[in-house]
């Protein structure tokens, strides 16, 4: 086991800076960049899209990346200890943080399992002519939203072969398992999906499907969900505000140089996702040419259908469609996949740090629980409607509740904005100004909260999708309570883990921690 044992401490931790940058690549490319960025792109102003979103990163996603980096790098620990090591009331937020990673991180391996079924599909082709009836009712034999007990056995399998994957890299820990599998998929992921986006691009048609994605309709600008779209696109997609990135950054050496590289994780997942735009979008301008159609007659370009409807169905057209489609759907099961298991270390080692148990406990403990709810709630004949509810709470409600608490507490509050601003550029080459005290703590929640103002209020006055109330109810504003609650039970019991929350040296040391004869005074080897 790599453990950095500065200042006496048991943290597993990435052996090379690239081995972070990898798995936090990983853990950003994901089915979000793949399926949702680019029909949210169309339908959100086209070209004039590239505009909010830039500004959202710019303005929130890379400023709040750093905020995680800052906290998991100079407390050393995942979110709840990290926060409990900044106050101890402020654990709960961490717990909240774990919480949603265990929600969303059970129903996004279900699309994993979907997206494993699929590229078996691939070979022959075997959702036929009509994608649709294939993808609800032969595989998902989908029925309505409702509680069902009848399990799906072809998603049951591939899901039962997605957590004992999870487990085996949990198990392997941070060095052997998350930073190898992550060095390994994600240059293969890369290569693939270029592959897919160059076969794309020279398809007949394929220059409709751009000019329909990148044409910039220069009015969605003064459309204020336009703008709420991209800061929750860049939110979901960098992972940020989930606990994940303070996590890794707890896994980070001490000196590491951490701004720089959140830079070349924002820009490569931004990459990955204006690629997949323009490969999912050639291929949609192909698809409308083969049926003699303008590409905004076609339906079905977000979410699940436009992955396992339209695609299919693109694919079937397409020369080469068994290639391609194993190499569409294996690239969904590769970027899924290292986000999955960023999601889940998040879980498994939050509990190691408080209960202190070994990291094999740990990761069987976490893979079987999340695992078996997995199964129960996703892989049965309501598991798709069950997954569209909570990922649209989870996500809209859920994530954003964080970013704005984490904000609020730790810039306005407690203010630590300016010691974590000093932290990260002692520590990082490219250093940070005051206007990233003013990114964190004004710019970006204002507009968190605007977002959250919205979406509450939307949910609240038109339900969702129109699925029952009691449903929405009991899935969607009952996972959000669930974690809520959970965050305050979990900071209740005393704190086990190896590692005292409150014995605790921060590095390098700023003039607030060195005071007199403080623990700082005491010479420490670092590495
Ligand atoms: N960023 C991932 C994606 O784009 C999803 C994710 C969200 C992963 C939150 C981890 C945490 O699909």
């Amino acid at each position: 086991m790599t453990s950095a044992k500065a200042g006496g401490e048991h943290r597993d931790t990435f052996t090379r800076n690239s081995g972070f940058i990898f798995a936090a690549i990983g853990s950003a490319v994901g089915l979000g960049n793949i399926w949702r960025f680019p029909g949210v792109a169309y339908e959100s102003g086209g070209g004039a899209f590239l505009i909010p979103y830039l500004v959202a990163l710019l303005t929130a996603g890379i400023p709040i990346l750093f905020l995680d980096y800052a906290v998991g790098h100079r407390f050393r620990g995942t979110a709840p200890l990290s926060f409990r090591r900044i106050k101890k009331p402020v654990e709960s937020l961490g717990w909240f943080q774990t919480g949603l990673l265990f929600v969303i991180g059970v129903y996004y391996a279900a699309v994993i399992a979907w997206a494993l079924s699929y590229f078996f599909f691939s070979f022959k082709q075997s959702w036929g002519e009509d994608t649709a009836t294939f993808f609800v009712e032969d595989y998902l034999k989908a029925d309505e939203p409702g509680v069902s007990t009848t399990l799906v056995g072809g998603v049951a399998i591939p899901l039962v072969v997605v957590w004992l994957a999870v487990l085996v890299v949990l198990a392997l820990g941070v060095a052997k398992g998350i930073e190898k599998v992550n060095i390994v998929f994600i240059p293969l992921l890369f290569v693939a999906f270029a592959a897919l986006v160059i076969r794309a691009v020279t398809l007949p048609g394929a220059a409709e499907g751009l000019n329909a994605l990148f044409t910039p309709h220069w009015d969605a600008l003064t459309d204020l969900d336009v703008w709420i779209a991209a800061y929750s696109q860049i939110f979901f997609s960098l992972s940020i505000a989930f606990g994940i990135m303070i996590a890794y950054a707890s896994f980070q050496r001490r000196k590491a140089n951490m701004t720089s590289s959140g830079l070349v994780v924002a820009f490569a997942n931004s990459s990955f996702e204006i690629l997949a735009g323009i490969g999912v979008f050639s291929a949609l301008g192909f698809f409308a040419y083969q049926q003699q159609i303008a590409v905004g007659e076609l339906e079905g370009l977000t979410g699940p259908s436009l992955s396992f409807i339209t695609f299919p169905a693109v694919i079937s057209e397409m020369p080469g469609s068994a290639f391609f489609g194993a190499l569409f759907f294996g690239s969904l099961v590769i970027a899924g996949f290292t986000s999955l298991i960023s999601l889940m270390i998040g879980v498994s080692s939050a509990i190691q740090d408080k209960w202190g148990l070994s990291r094999r406990t740990a990761a069987v403990s976490v893979s079987l629980v999340c695992g078996l709810i997995s199964i129960a709630l996703f892989s049965t004949t309501s598991g798709l409607f069950t997954l569209d509810t909570v990922d649209n709470y989870a996500n809209n409600i859920g994530v954003v509740t964080s970013a704005i608490l984490m904000s609020v507490i730790l810039i306005w509050v407690l203010r630590r904005g300016d010691m974590l601003r000093r932290h990260l550029n002692a520590v990082s080459t490219f250093k940070l100004g005051k206007i990233w005290l003013g990114l964190v703590g004004v710019v970006a929640p204002v507009f968190l909260i605007i977002m959250l103002v919205q979406r509450a209020y939307s949910v609240i006055v038109d339900g969702y999708e129109g699925y029952p109330t009691w449903y929405t109810t009991t899935f969607g504003w009952g996972s959000v309570i669930l974690v809520s609650v959970a965050a305050v039970l979990l900071t209740l019991p005393s704190w086990k883990g190896r590692d005292d929350p409150d014995t605790f040296l921060p590095w390098p040391p700023l003039p607030e921690d060195v005071r007199g004869s403080g623990p700082h005074a005491r010479k420490e080897t670092v590495r």
